[in-house]
């Protein structure tokens, strides 16, 4: 995979940029004025805190069962990406990476015709996060290095997925699961809304979480039991 790399100093948010691209097409952005995240969060950061960007590829053909699992794939390989800067990190279903139980990258996939628009945004350096908020910053490589170790391994990822889905990465993904064996509450968005609680139990084939024996495809996840 050949990519081509379209910056801006500023821009509302690098996955509205990346609805105009082609697949190989990666958009950045030192500053998002309205950076989004999953289920209607926001993704805030000062300019040049975060490594903000969007990657598209060619999904045309592959089953929608297999494109659901993309998200899990990209956080698959910015994670593996990461590793080499953070030793101490997870995965958090779907695809959050965590630092020593902290959030380090969110991602954020949409679909867009046969284009998926991977949203990847990482703290690349700390800032004065607002209360409340459980972050952390890989505080060592830069933003243009962070992004590059990200995209090279995104390549074979895709690549494998394309393939075989997640399948090639069954046993790596759930050696890096933060969540697997610890009691979680479960808000799903693919089936009844009201919160649930369980025991992680781990991720199946299809991308699902199984939680005390129930799977569940969509959704938000919080360690422990919230109050
Ligand atoms: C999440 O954790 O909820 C996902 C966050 C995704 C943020 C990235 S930053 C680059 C891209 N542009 C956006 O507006 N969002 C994603």
């Amino acid at each position: 995979m050949k990519w081509k790399i379209h910056h801006s100093a500023e821009t509302a948010s690098t996955n509205l940029d990346a609805r105009g691209g082609k697949p190989g097409d990666v958009f950045t952005a030192g500053y998002q004025s309205a950076g989004r995240g999953r289920l209607d969060h926001k993704w805030l950061s000062p300019p040049g805190a975060s490594l903000l960007m969007s990657v598209v590829l060619d999904v045309g053909g592959i089953s929608p069962e297999r494109i659901a699992t993309l998200p899990l794939a990209v956080g698959f390989a910015t994670l593996e990406a990461l590793r080499r800067y953070a030793p101490d990190i997870s995965l958090k279903w779907p695809n959050d990476i965590l630092r020593s139980g902290r959030k380090l990258a969110g991602i954020l996939c949409e679909l867009c015709g046969n284009h998926a628009i991977a949203g990847i945004g990482v703290n690349v350096k700390s800032w004065d996060w607002p209360a409340g908020i459980q972050a952390a910053a890989l505080d060592g490589p830069s933003t243009e290095e962070t992004r590059d170790a990200i995209l090279d391994r995104l390549a074979g990822v895709f690549e494998s997925w394309r393939e075989g889905g997640i399948s090639p990465f069954m046993d790596r993904l759930a050696a890096c699961d933060a969540l697997k064996g610890k009691q979680i509450e479960v808000m799903r968005i693919d089936g009844d809304p009201e919160p649930f609680s369980g025991v992680a139990e781990g991720i199946a084939e299809d991308g699902a979480l199984v939680v005390s024996g129930e799977k569940v495809y969509a959704g938000e996840v919080h360690i422990g039991t919230v109050g």
